[in-house]
């Protein structure tokens, strides 16, 4: 589905965002989202959470957004130390832009990445927390391996060598059957981003710091959620950090991969309604 996305203007450059729900509630829910898919993998959220609003922020490069220009060499320079963590700060930038202050935020995979981020950077803006199919560990070895064929499937085969790579493995045996319209869904999204900002995203997460310790620091409530065969982020990680959070919850959703919000859109935005039921939230300035 072909969505519109909002446009600002910060510091000189595009930022695009996805708005779902309700647009004039005063309750905000921030979802930000995977590798590479871009704001449109939130589409099974759209009419999940009455009386909220939600925003999915297209990070720097991703939905026609303009990069941050994060070369291979720049990203060693940054300010912030780390690149991930300029993805943090490009939500924020968006918050300060649209006049919200303490909003629910949540992340999925990558999303979650840039949640860590903000952790480091911003914590008094996310008034509840939602970690979807992440984990706060950095990549080394084998992982940073993978990132590098990434990186050369990149330059090679361009975004549709990604969706090839990567699609299998991110959903469940069972979605790939009896879901397949979400497999097709998640190659469309892939193949719509441009193959160099796949590679910028690619550089961001492989220099991405080790984050557990920003765990035990969170003072806001927090719901995990995994689907039970996700193999990408498995749910070992997901209980790992439900026991570094204090009073976090954790949402199992059973049967499912990676994507737990576009394979069980069902499960996944009960999970998320339920969380929203007991936080509340307060979106707006002060
Ligand atoms: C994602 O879904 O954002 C990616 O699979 C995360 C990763 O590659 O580490």
């Amino acid at each position: 589905m072909a969505t519109t996305l909002s446009t600002r203007t910060i510091d000189g450059r595009t930022a695009r965002f996805m708005e779902l729900g309700e647009a004039s509630s005063a309750r905000v829910l921030v979802l930000i989202h995977a590798f590479p898919m871009g704001t449109a993998m939130w589409e099974p959220q759209r009419a999940a959470f009455p009386g909220w609003r939600v925003i999915a922020p297209a990070l720097p490069g991703f939905d026609g957004s303009d990069s941050h220009a994060l070369t291979p060499h720049s990203l060693f320079r940054t300010a912030p130390a780390y690149a991930i963590d300029a993805y943090a700060d490009h939500v924020v930038a968006l918050l300060d832009e649209l006049g919200i202050g303490r909003p629910v935020i949540g992340g999925l995979s990558m999303g979650g990445y840039v949640m860590f981020g903000l952790l480091r950077r911003a914590p008094e803006r996310a008034s509840a927390l939602i970690l979807a199919d992440t984990r706060p560990t950095g990549d080394s070895g084998e992982r940073l391996a993978a990132r590098r064929r990434t990186l050369d499937i990149i330059a090679t085969k361009g975004a549709a060598g990604v969706a090839d790579d990567m699609v299998p493995k991110l959903v469940s045996a069972r979605t790939r059957a009896e879901r397949p319209a979400v497999v097709t869904e998640l190659r469309r999204l892939i193949e719509a981003q441009p193959p160099a900002t796949i590679a910028e995203a690619t550089r961001v997460m492989m220099t991405r710091p080790e984050s557990t310790d920003v765990l035990p620091d969170v003072r806001v409530p927090t719901l995990i959620v995994v689907g039970e065969e996700d193999t990408i982020t498995t749910v070992a990680d997901a209980e790992m950090m439900h026991e570094a959070i204090r009073g976090s919850t954790i949402a199992r959703i059973p049967g499912v991969g990676h994507m737990s919000n576009m394979e069980a859109p069902e499960a996944f935005n009960a999970a998320v309604r339920d969380f929203l039921g007991r936080v509340g939230g307060r979106g707006g300035v002060g």
